[in-house]
């Protein structure tokens, strides 16, 4: 199949119905389980505000530049990131290997949906314990046993992964408009509700204060390399770019006119905000009872957090409000992992959406379970020190994720025919473009060499 007869296949998954549905949906990927634990911890470890500061800088250097990359290349070329760079390769008249651009993304995309629908049933089992009033007066210790009793048992952890992967499945099988649009128009706006209920409650209920000086204190004697490689790492993950997934969406964007920095920005903001919202929140309400034990990674969010919620006013409530906004923004993330691997799909074969969503999500479901089974049965199984779950998010995370935005740096800054670039985004000789364009041939391949070559050593 030709790449032109490809390109005229342009709409064929379906178009947002307004630029708004956009910016929610690309917030709602972005949003995920790497704000809602990863960030506040990382921040709290890292020296508060100045590794708020540092992060806010990678945003600016890596994140925002390739974001807008992305979600120009996928307006552009109206299709799948696989077929988009096909489709783009040859209107630049480059090499068609450029398309490994989507090949990776879609790969990555799968491969980090495999562990991330884990760790998201993990928090649906949180929501129906929180239910069920398991948690009420917990202490900590009980809440580490609770939190080690699901992860050694296979069973439930399958349980919940199937669950999450169903309903991804719904949602991505049901389509671009009446799937995930309508999805992302009522998860989104639950979301807001939602860490709004759950920030004033914080603020009422736990230590605001304390909360406060831990996220944006500013201690630099805390702010090492390691701290900046993360920040770096996360600013990319967290933006989700370097898979894809945002030339998948930005293919879907309705009007041509729409001003692409704008609703790029809007987007980071949206994903920036809601960290830092969610940071102070579990903060204040993790810091309500001195006697907690600050833990790192999940154990924050699943050991450290019920126990706050189980000794405070009203915090049965609260911890079902809580553990629901961490399935929502990860479900608004997961539909976005596996769209760029359905759309090539349903436009390079023409396949039932559908049928296609359930066998790849059938195949993503066992991947998942190598994730499932490091927690208990292979948990002594490593490679170079990593259990299966830990090898996976390495592999994506550290190595195609860089890769993926570095190729995308390099493509849009130096070999895309740049008539087209000007067309889409406008004048990159004058004003902001002009900056963008500049960060994205000089200073973010060089930073995402440092985060690639810093992860292989
Ligand atoms: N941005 C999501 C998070 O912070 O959890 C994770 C993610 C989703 C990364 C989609 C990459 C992606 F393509």
């Amino acid at each position: 199949m030709s790449v032109d007869v490809q390109h005229g296949q342009q709409g064929i998954n379906g178009i947002w119905s307004s630029r708004w549905i956009f910016i929610l949906a690309a917030t709602g990927s972005a949003v995920g389980l790497g704000n809602l634990w990863k960030f506040p911890y990382v921040a709290g470890e890292h020296g508060g505000g100045a590794f708020v500061l540092v992060y806010v800088v990678c945003i600016a250097l890596i994140g925002i530049p390739i974001l807008l990359a992305e979600v120009m290349l996928g307006r552009r070329g109206r299709m799948s990131p696989i077929n988009s760079m096909l489709y783009l390769a040859k209107e630049s008249n480059v090499s068609r290997w450029w398309s490994c651009i989507g090949y990776t993304g879609v790969l990555a995309g799968l491969l980090t949906l495999s562990f991330y629908s884990v760790v998201a049933g993990w928090s649906l089992h949180y929501v129906v314990l929180s239910l069920t009033n398991k948690l009420y007066q917990i202490s900590a210790t009980d809440s580490k046993l609770v939190f080690n009793a699901l992860l050694k048992d296979p069973w439930q952890l399958i349980f919940w992964h199937t669950v999450f992967m169903l309903l991804t499945i719904s949602v991505v099988g049901a389509g671009v408009i009446k799937g995930l649009g309508r999805a992302i128009s009522i998860m989104m706006p639950l979301l807001f509700i939602l860490l709004f209920v759950l920030l004033g409650y914080s603020t009422f209920v736990g230590d605001f204060e304390a909360g406060w000086r831990f996220l944006f204190s500013f201690d630099t004697s805390k702010l090492t390399w390691a701290s900046i490689l993360d920040a770096l790492g996360h600013a990319f993950f967290t933006l989700s770019v370097g898979m894809g997934v945002m030339i998948a969406y930005g293919a879907y964007m309705p009007e041509k006119k729409a001003s692409l920095g704008r609703t790029v920005l809007a987007v980071t903001v949206l994903d920036t905000l809601i960290a830092l919202m969610v940071g102070l929140a579990i903060f204040s309400i993790v810091f309500a009872n001195p006697s907690i034990k600050l833990s790192s990674g999940p154990g924050l969010l699943f050991v450290s957090l019920p126990v706050a919620f189980g000794n405070m006013v009203m915090g049965q409530l609260f911890a079902v409000i809580f553990f629901l906004l961490v399935a929502i923004a990860a479900l608004s993330s997961a539909i976005s992992l596996i769209e760029p691997a359905v759309a090539w799909l349903v436009e390079y074969k023409g396949y039932k959406r559908y049928r296609l969503v359930f066998v790849l999500g059938f195949i993503i479901w066992c991947i998942g379970l190598g994730s499932v089974f490091s927690f208990n049965y292979w948990s002594e199984l490593k490679l170079f020190g990593k259990t299966f779950f830990e090898s996976l998010s390495f592999l994506t995370a550290n190595i195609l994720l860089p890769v993926g935005g570095l190729l995308t740096a390099l493509f849009v800054g130096w070999r895309m025919d740049r008539d087209s670039v000007i067309d889409e985004v406008g004048d990159i000789q004058r004003g902001p473009y002009r900056w963008w364009f500049r960060v994205l041939r000089f200073v973010s391949p060089v930073l995402l060499m440092i985060v690639f070559l810093t992860s292989l050593w």
